[in-house]
């Protein structure tokens, strides 16, 4: 039997599997989502997100240190909100002093070169848990866009390198360029969440920072799971409003969406691989049915391929060991 063409001859050993391997992951490719919470000393473990903690402000610091010695470069940063500041207005989310602000200081005070994008949106200062303002069982857009400013604002005088709405208002991308430009933040950048979907991955994430929605969903606002026509619109519109990157959110089941941007953009991507999809693998990573090191980085490897250009992951930390062994 004469086969002229043999696919295998470029498999048959890892030397030249290493020579024709088209995507390789390194920990540049990578930021790691940490949560914030109030106090001293405060390492609290999030039950759905085995291996994943609340810091307080002092072990945050502790963290970043040991992150940027494993070569990682950027962070997003959420925090959990004390039930006492929580109002419909989300006005502690540009105190000059809360504890996101403090946050940034604290991580440019100690690690300068670290990348740090905290989270604009005001569900986890929100009593209703939603994104936005609420009246009459509505989350109210342009109301909300103001509120956003206010907050992006503030970030980037606490010294933001890149703010990162996640919120899925219309417009507010226009309004965070124009109040950074007016502020005089003009090399402080916009990564805008465009394709973020209303997806029930981010549950483990609601349980991190205790908000989820008190009413309702996400939906009006959210992206519809079943259409892949209106990201495509979201990350144009983001990015003629001034977004100098944007995102993908969830990943693994949204790697289409992925694909298909990244054919049509000349941004980066970045996309997200949520709580859920963390969950997942460490589900049954712990239960001995999956291998936990080499899920990792096939499924990070596999973002990459479609076309990420950073990837949000809470895997960051483990993954940067392994890649660094
Ligand atoms: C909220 C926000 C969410 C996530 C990031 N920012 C949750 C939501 O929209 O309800 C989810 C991230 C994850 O699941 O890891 N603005």
């Amino acid at each position: 039997m004469i086969i002229y063409s043999r696919n295998r001859r470029l498999r048959v050993n890892q030397s030249i599997r290493d020579l024709m391997r088209e995507t390789i992951l390194t920990t540049d490719d990578f930021m790691l989502p940490i949560f914030i919470t109030e106090g001293k000393n405060i390492k609290e473990n999030i039950p759905s997100m085995p291996g994943i903690h609340r810091h307080s402000l002092d072990l945050t610091i502790k963290e970043i240190k040991e992150l940027w010695s494993l070569g990682i470069k950027a962070v997003n940063l959420y925090v959990k909100v004390n039930d006492k500041l929580k109002d419909n207005t989300g006005k502690e989310a540009w105190n000059k002093n809360g504890l996101m602000q403090d946050t940034i200081k604290a991580i440019k005070d100690a690690v300068p070169e670290m990348i740090v994008m905290p989270d604009v949106a005001l569900d986890p200062y929100s009593i209703y848990g939603h994104d936005g303002i609420v009246e009459d069982g509505k989350i109210l857009n342009d109301t909300t866009v103001e509120a956003l400013v206010k907050m992006s604002v503030s970030h980037a005088e606490a010294g933001a390198d890149f703010i990162a709405p996640s919120d899925m208002m219309d417009g507010r991308v226009a309004a965070i360029r124009e109040a950074l430009e007016e502020n005089g933040f003009p090399n402080v950048g916009i990564m805008s969440y465009a394709a973020k979907y209303a997806s029930s991955f981010y549950g483990p994430f609601r349980d991190a920072l205790d908000s989820a929605p008190g009413f309702g969903d996400k939906k009006t606002y959210q992206m519809d799971y079943g259409n892949s026509r209106e990201a495509i619109n979201e990350a144009i519109k983001d990015i003629d409003e001034g977004a100098d990157m944007i995102m993908v959110k969830p990943g693994l089941p949204f790697l289409d969406i992925v694909s298909k941007l990244n054919e049509i953009v000349d941004v980066p991507i970045s996309v997200y691989q949520v709580s859920g999809e963390y969950a997942m693998i460490k589900a049954a990573a712990q239960n001995g049915w999956l291998d936990n090191d080499k899920i990792i980085i096939e499924s990070l490897t596999c973002i990459k391929r479609a076309g990420a250009s950073l990837i949000s992951t809470y895997f960051a930390k483990e993954a940067a060991k392994l890649l660094n062994k």
